[in-house]
């Protein structure tokens, strides 16, 4: 018998273009086994604010973004610091998630482009923990390439930043998988 399909969404909690964390998550999905599937949500910027008055009918843009972690088997969250807190951008698609089921659970990753981002990851950290989502720490990684101006390309051609990110991803399918037998069981 096989085992259950990984499906990852990655989240950036950035909206650059050239995005050190959205490179990151590009690298991760790249270098993840063939038997694991990520796929980089790009619709963080789209959604509107939020507003707790719009859950009786919810925006499609929101309706998306729940289906897709609900669908998911683990979320790949990548986020830079703005003002020793997490992107207002990002922080707005985290509260459009508080009201429903999807994100109760959900095994989380923890990736970081900057060593020095250690306010938003807290922050971050304590706002996911209070979603009740599971953060796998074993998965969650730091990387230094804040000033690099890697493309996921470049970051894959470093072999210290590929086989971390390759090790974090494994983890994070491991403990995925062990969640999985443990609620079957
Ligand atoms: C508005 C703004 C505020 C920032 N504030 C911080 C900060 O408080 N601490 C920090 O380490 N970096 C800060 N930075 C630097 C970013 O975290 C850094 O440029 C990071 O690489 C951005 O992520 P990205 O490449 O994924 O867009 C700030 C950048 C911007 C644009």
């Amino acid at each position: 018998m096989g085992r259950t399909p990984v499906q990852l969404l990655a989240l950036s909690g950035s909206l650059r273009s050239k995005s050190s964390n959205t490179e990151l998550l590009r690298a991760a999905a790249a270098l993840a086994p063939d038997a694991v599937d990520v796929v980089l949500h790009d619709g963080i910027g789209k959604l509107p604010h939020f507003n707790p008055d719009l859950e009786d009918a919810l925006p499609p843009t929101v309706v998306d973004l729940r289906a897709r972690v609900a669908a998911a088997s683990g979320l790949l969250i990548s986020c830079p610091e703005y003002a020793h807190g997490v992107p207002g951008s990002f922080k707005n698609a985290l509260d459009w998630l508080v009201g429903g089921p999807e994100f109760v659970h959900k095994p989380i990753a923890l990736f970081n482009a900057s060593p020095r981002a250690s306010f938003a990851q807290e922050s971050l950290a304590e706002t996911i923990r209070t979603m009740s989502g599971r953060i796998i720490s074993g998965a969650s990684v730091v990387l230094p390439l804040l000033g690099q101006r890697l493309d996921a390309a470049g970051i894959m051609a470093r072999p210290e930043l590929a086989s971390a990110i390759r090790e974090a991803v494994s983890a994070f399918v491991e403990a995925i998988q062990a969640g999985a037998a443990d609620t079957a069981a």
